[in-house]
């Protein structure tokens, strides 16, 4: 499951792991089982008014409760969005190539919270999402979505609000495992 979540085209999915000053990521170390806080993934699906068009689905945990109210959730979710804006046409063109589409293009960025979920709801709208409707859906869920959910610069903004600084993306170094080694 880990490697289809890895190779499908219409998920991106991320661990967070604990705020790291090293200089290169090493498996197992940055991303140690006592490092690893939560996760975030987006989930890419056809738009129904337009065939060339997908939405955007969010989701986010913070697993710890030691972890929670610490800022993390919402460093995590914004690192998440500039990194969606940074590589969006790449991520559309993997999208577009197993639907066989010449085009595409996001129309919208959301997320589904339980109704009663209200910290999540502050986290998101404190962001910029809004919530469509004034009542939650069949399943006990708002929908919020992301205002100009395109702009890098917004996003940019949001980090050094909340003090979400040095973003840098890093080559993964995989532990090779010695079985490939010896073959
Ligand atoms: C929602 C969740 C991701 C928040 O993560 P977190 O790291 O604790 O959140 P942060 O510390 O970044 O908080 C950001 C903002 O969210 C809101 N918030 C978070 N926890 C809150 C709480 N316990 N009470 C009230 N507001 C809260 C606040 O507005 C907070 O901003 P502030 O600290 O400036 O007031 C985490 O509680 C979680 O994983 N919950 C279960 C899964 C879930 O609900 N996911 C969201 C739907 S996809």
């Amino acid at each position: 499951m880990q490697a289809s979540w890895r190779a499908d085209h219409d998920k991106l999915t991320f661990i967070a792991c604990m705020p790291s000053s090293l200089a290169s990521v090493k498996a197992g170390e940055c991303d140690a089982p006592d490092r690893m806080i939560g996760d975030v993934n987006l989930f890419l699906s056809p738009a129904d008014e337009d065939e060339e068009g997908c939405i955007g689905e969010l989701e986010l945990m913070i697993a710890p409760k030691d972890s929670r109210r610490q800022g993390y959730g919402r460093a995590t979710i914004l690192t998440f969005l500039h990194y969606i804006q940074l590589h969006l046409d790449g991520l559309l063109a993997e999208y577009k190539s197993k639907l066989g589409l010449d085009k595409m293009k996001l129309l919208q960025l959301k997320v589904k919270i339980g109704s009663k979920n209200d910290k999540s709801i502050k986290l998101f709208e404190s962001l910029g999402f809004i919530k469509i409707g004034e009542s939650p859906n069949y399943f006990g869920e708002f929908e919020l979505v992301f205002e100009g959910f395109l702009d890098d610069e917004r996003t940019r903004s949001l980090m050094d609000r909340y003090k979400v600084l040095d973003f840098r993306e890093m080559q993964y170094h995989e532990r090779v495992p010695l079985s490939a080694i010896l073959h």
